[in-house]
Protein backbone atom coordinates (compact mmCIF):
# COMPACT_ATOMS: atom_id res chain seq x y z
CA UNK A 1 0.00 0.00 0.00
CA UNK A 2 1.10 3.29 -0.62
CA UNK A 3 2.10 3.39 -4.34
CA UNK A 4 0.79 6.84 -6.26
CA UNK A 5 1.00 7.26 -10.19
CA UNK A 6 0.40 10.79 -11.94
CA UNK A 7 -0.01 10.26 -15.43
CA UNK A 8 -0.18 13.88 -17.07
CA UNK A 9 -1.33 15.52 -14.53
CA UNK A 10 -2.01 19.65 -15.17
CA UNK A 11 -3.40 22.40 -12.95
CA UNK A 12 -4.35 26.18 -14.27
CA UNK A 13 -4.91 28.44 -12.03
CA UNK A 14 -7.43 30.72 -14.60
CA UNK A 15 -5.07 31.13 -17.68
CA UNK A 16 -1.93 30.44 -15.88
CA UNK A 17 -0.95 26.93 -16.53
CA UNK A 18 0.97 25.85 -12.95
CA UNK A 19 1.29 22.01 -13.97
CA UNK A 20 1.72 21.60 -17.81
CA UNK A 21 1.69 17.43 -17.45
CA UNK A 22 3.45 15.79 -15.17
CA UNK A 23 3.94 12.01 -15.49
CA UNK A 24 5.64 10.15 -12.32
CA UNK A 25 5.88 7.11 -10.30
CA UNK A 26 5.87 6.80 -6.78
CA UNK A 27 6.39 3.05 -5.03
CA UNK A 28 5.21 1.75 -1.90
CA UNK A 29 7.19 2.69 1.18
CA UNK A 30 9.38 5.33 -0.95
CA UNK A 31 11.23 8.50 0.93
CA UNK A 32 10.56 10.93 -2.45
CA UNK A 33 11.38 14.27 -1.90
CA UNK A 34 10.40 17.26 -4.70
CA UNK A 35 12.70 20.06 -4.88
CA UNK A 36 12.80 23.02 -6.79
CA UNK A 37 12.97 26.98 -6.29
CA UNK A 38 10.04 28.85 -4.83
CA UNK A 39 7.11 29.26 -6.80
CA UNK A 40 7.96 26.04 -9.15
CA UNK A 41 4.70 24.05 -8.44
CA UNK A 42 5.80 22.06 -5.65
CA UNK A 43 3.35 22.68 -3.28
CA UNK A 44 0.37 22.06 -5.90
CA UNK A 45 1.24 18.72 -7.13
CA UNK A 46 1.44 17.53 -3.50
CA UNK A 47 -2.25 19.52 -3.12
CA UNK A 48 -3.18 17.66 -6.49
CA UNK A 49 -2.24 14.28 -5.05
CA UNK A 50 -3.96 14.66 -1.92
CA UNK A 51 -6.53 15.69 -3.33
CA UNK A 52 -6.82 19.32 -2.40
CA UNK A 53 -6.90 21.04 -5.44
CA UNK A 54 -8.46 19.43 -8.72
CA UNK A 55 -6.49 18.62 -11.78
CA UNK A 56 -7.59 20.24 -14.87
CA UNK A 57 -6.62 17.01 -16.57
CA UNK A 58 -4.54 14.01 -15.99
CA UNK A 59 -4.92 11.18 -13.85
CA UNK A 60 -3.98 10.08 -9.93
CA UNK A 61 -3.74 6.49 -9.58
CA UNK A 62 -3.71 5.58 -5.36
CA UNK A 63 -2.76 1.55 -5.11
CA UNK A 64 -4.23 0.89 -8.25
CA UNK A 65 -7.14 2.76 -8.30
CA UNK A 66 -8.26 5.79 -9.85
CA UNK A 67 -8.31 8.48 -7.55
CA UNK A 68 -8.61 11.69 -9.98
CA UNK A 69 -11.81 12.38 -8.59
CA UNK A 70 -12.04 10.98 -5.13
CA UNK A 71 -12.38 13.75 -1.90
CA UNK A 72 -8.69 13.68 0.50
CA UNK A 73 -10.57 11.49 3.30
CA UNK A 74 -11.04 8.50 0.38
CA UNK A 75 -7.42 8.63 -0.48
CA UNK A 76 -6.06 7.65 2.77
CA UNK A 77 -3.28 10.70 2.41
CA UNK A 78 -2.15 12.00 5.29
CA UNK A 79 -0.41 15.68 4.89
CA UNK A 80 1.71 17.58 7.37
CA UNK A 81 2.04 20.86 7.08
CA UNK A 82 4.77 23.93 7.69
CA UNK A 83 2.67 25.53 9.98
CA UNK A 84 1.69 22.67 12.56
CA UNK A 85 -1.59 24.31 13.54
CA UNK A 86 -2.07 22.78 16.53
CA UNK A 87 -5.03 23.65 18.73
CA UNK A 88 -3.30 25.37 21.86
CA UNK A 89 -6.21 24.81 24.18
CA UNK A 90 -6.16 21.27 23.69
CA UNK A 91 -3.30 18.53 25.41
CA UNK A 92 -1.34 17.00 23.39
CA UNK A 93 -3.05 13.47 23.66
CA UNK A 94 -6.18 15.38 22.35
CA UNK A 95 -4.44 17.35 19.36
CA UNK A 96 -2.92 13.89 18.00
CA UNK A 97 -6.29 12.08 18.61
CA UNK A 98 -7.99 15.29 16.83
CA UNK A 99 -8.78 13.17 13.64
CA UNK A 100 -9.78 9.93 15.05
CA UNK A 101 -12.65 11.83 17.07
CA UNK A 102 -13.90 13.58 13.98
CA UNK A 103 -13.97 10.11 12.28
CA UNK A 104 -15.93 8.70 15.44
CA UNK A 105 -13.95 6.38 16.35
CA UNK A 106 -14.57 4.18 19.42
CA UNK A 107 -12.10 6.37 22.63
CA UNK A 108 -9.98 2.88 23.17
CA UNK A 109 -8.70 2.33 19.48
CA UNK A 110 -8.34 6.23 19.72
CA UNK A 111 -6.00 5.87 22.88
CA UNK A 112 -3.97 2.77 21.42
CA UNK A 113 -3.05 4.60 18.35
CA UNK A 114 -2.45 8.04 20.24
CA UNK A 115 0.00 6.08 22.86
CA UNK A 116 1.87 3.94 19.97
CA UNK A 117 2.34 7.50 17.98
CA UNK A 118 3.23 9.21 21.01
CA UNK A 119 6.06 6.20 21.44
CA UNK A 120 7.34 6.19 17.95
CA UNK A 121 7.89 9.94 18.30
CA UNK A 122 9.53 10.12 22.05
CA UNK A 123 6.27 11.96 23.50
CA UNK A 124 4.75 9.65 26.17
CA UNK A 125 5.89 11.82 28.75
CA UNK A 126 4.14 14.71 27.30
CA UNK A 127 0.57 13.69 26.52
CA UNK A 128 -0.77 16.10 28.99
CA UNK A 129 0.67 19.19 28.07
CA UNK A 130 -0.27 22.04 25.93
CA UNK A 131 0.96 23.01 22.59
CA UNK A 132 1.90 26.12 24.43
CA UNK A 133 4.29 24.36 27.02
CA UNK A 134 6.28 22.34 24.46
CA UNK A 135 9.43 23.06 21.73
CA UNK A 136 8.99 23.74 18.26
CA UNK A 137 10.73 20.61 17.39
CA UNK A 138 7.80 18.91 20.05
CA UNK A 139 5.00 20.69 18.23
CA UNK A 140 6.41 19.68 14.89
CA UNK A 141 6.56 16.11 16.08
CA UNK A 142 2.65 15.97 18.06
CA UNK A 143 1.60 17.56 14.14
CA UNK A 144 3.48 14.43 12.62
CA UNK A 145 1.88 12.08 15.97
CA UNK A 146 -1.61 13.50 14.18
CA UNK A 147 -1.22 11.76 10.91
CA UNK A 148 0.41 8.58 12.04
CA UNK A 149 -2.80 8.17 13.86
CA UNK A 150 -4.36 7.93 10.98
CA UNK A 151 -2.75 5.10 9.82
CA UNK A 152 -2.17 6.27 6.24
CA UNK A 153 -1.10 4.53 3.00
CA UNK A 154 1.38 7.61 2.58
CA UNK A 155 2.33 11.05 4.49
CA UNK A 156 2.68 14.24 2.30
CA UNK A 157 4.64 16.85 3.96
CA UNK A 158 4.96 20.30 2.66
CA UNK A 159 8.11 22.31 4.07
CA UNK A 160 7.33 20.54 7.60
CA UNK A 161 10.86 21.99 8.87
CA UNK A 162 10.95 25.71 7.30
CA UNK A 163 10.06 27.12 10.09
CA UNK A 164 12.34 25.78 12.86
CA UNK A 165 15.96 27.32 13.61
CA UNK A 166 19.33 25.56 11.56
CA UNK A 167 19.88 23.30 14.45
CA UNK A 168 16.59 22.08 14.89
CA UNK A 169 15.78 21.10 11.35
CA UNK A 170 18.98 19.25 11.55
CA UNK A 171 17.71 17.14 14.29
CA UNK A 172 14.16 16.69 12.61
CA UNK A 173 15.82 15.61 9.32
CA UNK A 174 17.29 12.82 11.10
CA UNK A 175 14.30 12.40 13.18
CA UNK A 176 12.23 12.41 9.72
CA UNK A 177 14.48 9.99 8.34
CA UNK A 178 14.06 7.32 11.40
CA UNK A 179 10.36 7.89 11.43
CA UNK A 180 10.38 6.02 7.51
CA UNK A 181 12.44 3.44 8.59
CA UNK A 182 10.26 2.55 11.21
CA UNK A 183 7.46 3.27 9.46
CA UNK A 184 8.52 1.80 5.82
CA UNK A 185 5.12 3.86 4.63
CA UNK A 186 5.28 6.27 1.31
CA UNK A 187 6.38 9.05 2.22
CA UNK A 188 6.49 12.72 0.06
CA UNK A 189 8.34 15.62 1.10
CA UNK A 190 8.28 19.41 -0.55
CA UNK A 191 11.08 21.53 0.11
CA UNK A 192 12.85 23.71 -1.82
CA UNK A 193 16.38 23.26 0.30
CA UNK A 194 18.62 20.74 -1.57
CA UNK A 195 20.24 19.33 1.44
CA UNK A 196 17.53 18.11 3.01
CA UNK A 197 16.72 16.56 -0.32
CA UNK A 198 19.94 14.95 -0.71
CA UNK A 199 19.95 13.45 2.79
CA UNK A 200 16.22 11.86 3.15
CA UNK A 201 15.55 11.12 0.03
CA UNK A 202 15.63 7.75 -1.54
CA UNK A 203 14.27 9.49 -4.82
CA UNK A 204 14.44 13.17 -6.13
CA UNK A 205 11.99 15.13 -8.05
CA UNK A 206 13.58 18.12 -9.40
CA UNK A 207 11.26 20.95 -10.62
CA UNK A 208 11.21 24.08 -12.04
CA UNK A 209 8.47 26.06 -13.81
CA UNK A 210 5.97 22.90 -12.92
CA UNK A 211 8.17 20.63 -15.12
CA UNK A 212 10.33 17.51 -13.77
CA UNK A 213 13.26 18.09 -15.23
CA UNK A 214 15.16 14.95 -13.68
CA UNK A 215 14.23 11.72 -11.37
CA UNK A 216 16.40 10.23 -9.67
CA UNK A 217 18.64 8.87 -6.45
CA UNK A 218 20.77 11.58 -4.79
CA UNK A 219 23.70 10.39 -5.83
CA UNK A 220 22.46 9.99 -9.35
CA UNK A 221 21.51 13.42 -9.82
CA UNK A 222 24.78 14.23 -8.48
CA UNK A 223 26.56 12.53 -10.54
CA UNK A 224 25.19 12.55 -14.00
CA UNK A 225 22.46 15.55 -13.73
CA UNK A 226 20.64 16.21 -16.89
CA UNK A 227 20.89 19.79 -17.73
CA UNK A 228 22.55 22.78 -15.97
CA UNK A 229 19.62 23.47 -14.42
CA UNK A 230 20.07 20.57 -11.95
CA UNK A 231 23.70 20.20 -12.20
CA UNK A 232 23.40 23.81 -10.78
CA UNK A 233 21.06 23.36 -8.15
CA UNK A 234 22.21 20.01 -6.69
CA UNK A 235 25.24 20.44 -4.68
CA UNK A 236 26.32 23.15 -2.04
CA UNK A 237 28.38 25.04 -2.52
CA UNK A 238 26.70 25.14 -6.14
CA UNK A 239 28.70 24.25 -9.40
CA UNK A 240 30.87 26.37 -10.90
CA UNK A 241 30.35 27.01 -14.61
CA UNK A 242 32.85 28.16 -17.31
CA UNK A 243 32.48 29.60 -20.74
CA UNK A 244 34.37 30.42 -23.44
CA UNK A 245 37.42 29.09 -24.03
CA UNK A 246 37.74 27.00 -21.67
CA UNK A 247 34.62 25.16 -22.43
CA UNK A 248 35.54 25.74 -25.93
CA UNK A 249 38.40 23.76 -25.55
CA UNK A 250 36.69 21.37 -24.71
CA UNK A 251 33.87 20.96 -27.24
CA UNK A 252 31.36 22.38 -25.12
CA UNK A 253 29.40 25.52 -24.88
CA UNK A 254 29.85 25.76 -20.77
CA UNK A 255 31.68 23.58 -18.44
CA UNK A 256 30.51 22.64 -14.68
CA UNK A 257 33.33 21.54 -12.08
CA UNK A 258 31.99 21.09 -8.93
CA UNK A 259 33.72 23.37 -5.98
CA UNK A 260 35.17 19.80 -4.22
CA UNK A 261 36.66 18.60 -7.49
CA UNK A 262 39.67 21.30 -8.19
CA UNK A 263 42.79 20.51 -7.12
CA UNK A 264 44.56 23.88 -5.67
CA UNK A 265 48.11 24.28 -6.54
CA UNK A 266 50.24 27.24 -5.85
CA UNK A 267 52.50 27.28 -8.39
CA UNK A 268 50.23 25.51 -11.54
CA UNK A 269 46.94 24.27 -12.66
CA UNK A 270 44.83 24.64 -15.66
CA UNK A 271 42.90 27.86 -14.29
CA UNK A 272 44.55 30.58 -12.34
CA UNK A 273 42.98 33.28 -10.34
CA UNK A 274 43.42 35.77 -7.23
CA UNK A 275 41.90 34.38 -4.09
CA UNK A 276 39.02 36.72 -2.89
CA UNK A 277 37.49 35.40 0.26
CA UNK A 278 39.36 32.47 2.00
CA UNK A 279 36.70 30.62 4.20
CA UNK A 280 38.40 28.36 7.07
CA UNK A 281 35.94 26.18 8.45
CA UNK A 282 38.60 23.92 9.85
CA UNK A 283 36.89 21.18 8.62
CA UNK A 284 36.83 22.82 4.94
CA UNK A 285 38.51 25.58 3.23
CA UNK A 286 36.38 27.52 0.13
CA UNK A 287 37.98 29.98 -2.02
CA UNK A 288 36.36 32.51 -3.88
CA UNK A 289 38.94 32.54 -6.56
CA UNK A 290 38.47 35.30 -9.80
CA UNK A 291 39.67 33.43 -12.14
CA UNK A 292 41.99 35.39 -14.86
CA UNK A 293 39.63 35.55 -17.43
CA UNK A 294 36.50 37.46 -15.21
CA UNK A 295 35.28 33.71 -14.02
CA UNK A 296 34.37 33.36 -10.18
CA UNK A 297 34.65 30.29 -9.10
CA UNK A 298 34.21 28.64 -5.70
CA UNK A 299 36.81 25.47 -4.97
CA UNK A 300 37.16 23.35 -1.46
CA UNK A 301 39.36 21.61 -0.32
CA UNK A 302 39.01 19.22 2.87
CA UNK A 303 40.79 20.81 6.02
CA UNK A 304 43.08 23.24 6.55
CA UNK A 305 44.91 25.51 3.69
CA UNK A 306 47.03 27.97 4.26
CA UNK A 307 46.08 29.62 1.38
CA UNK A 308 44.67 33.39 1.75
CA UNK A 309 42.59 36.42 0.30
CA UNK A 310 45.07 37.75 -2.51
CA UNK A 311 47.08 35.09 -3.04
CA UNK A 312 47.61 33.82 -6.66
CA UNK A 313 46.07 29.93 -7.07
CA UNK A 314 45.98 27.62 -9.78
CA UNK A 315 43.03 25.13 -9.97
CA UNK A 316 42.60 21.71 -12.16
CA UNK A 317 39.95 19.79 -12.38
CA UNK A 318 39.59 16.03 -11.54
CA UNK A 319 40.38 13.40 -14.25
CA UNK A 320 36.61 12.50 -15.49
CA UNK A 321 34.75 15.45 -13.26
CA UNK A 322 34.09 17.99 -15.39
CA UNK A 323 30.40 18.30 -17.23
CA UNK A 324 29.98 19.57 -20.60
CA UNK A 325 26.85 21.63 -21.34
CA UNK A 326 25.49 22.65 -25.22
CA UNK A 327 23.83 25.73 -25.70
CA UNK A 328 20.88 24.64 -24.43
CA UNK A 329 22.13 23.63 -21.22
CA UNK A 330 21.69 19.93 -21.47
CA UNK A 331 24.32 17.67 -20.21
CA UNK A 332 26.56 16.25 -23.19
N1 LIG B 1 -4.70 29.10 -5.52
C1 LIG B 1 -3.89 29.65 -6.42
N2 LIG B 1 -4.33 30.54 -7.33
C2 LIG B 1 -3.52 31.08 -8.27
N3 LIG B 1 -2.21 30.80 -8.38
C3 LIG B 1 -1.70 29.92 -7.51
C4 LIG B 1 -2.49 29.31 -6.49
N4 LIG B 1 -1.69 28.47 -5.77
C5 LIG B 1 -0.45 28.57 -6.33
N5 LIG B 1 -0.46 29.43 -7.35
C6 LIG B 1 0.70 29.77 -8.21
O1 LIG B 1 1.25 28.57 -8.70
C7 LIG B 1 2.67 28.63 -8.74
C8 LIG B 1 3.23 27.47 -7.94
O2 LIG B 1 2.93 27.66 -6.58
P1 LIG B 1 3.33 26.63 -5.47
O3 LIG B 1 2.87 25.28 -5.87
O4 LIG B 1 2.83 27.15 -4.17
O5 LIG B 1 4.93 26.68 -5.53
P2 LIG B 1 6.03 26.13 -4.50
O6 LIG B 1 5.33 25.30 -3.48
O7 LIG B 1 6.97 25.36 -5.36
O8 LIG B 1 6.70 27.33 -3.92
C9 LIG B 1 3.05 29.98 -8.20
O9 LIG B 1 3.29 30.81 -9.30
C10 LIG B 1 1.82 30.41 -7.42
O10 LIG B 1 1.72 31.81 -7.41
MG1 LIG C 1 5.21 25.55 -1.39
Amino acid sequence: MGSITLEQVRKNFGDVEVIPGVDLEINDGEFVVFVGPSGCGKSTLLRLIAGLEDVTSGRIVIDGQDMTQAAPARRKLAMVFQSYALYPHMSVRKNIAFPLKMAGMAAEEQERRVQHAAGILNLTDYLDRRPGQLSGGQRQRVAIGRAIVREPSAFLFDEPLSNLDAALRVNMRVEISELHKKLATTMVYVTHDQVEAMTMADKIVVLRAGHIEQVGSPLELYRSPRNRFVAGFIGSPNMNFLEGAAAAGLGAHAIGVRPEHFAMSTTEGAFSGTVGVAEHLGSDTFLHVDLDDGTHVVARAAGEVPVHHGDRIHLTPQEGRVYRFDQQGLAL
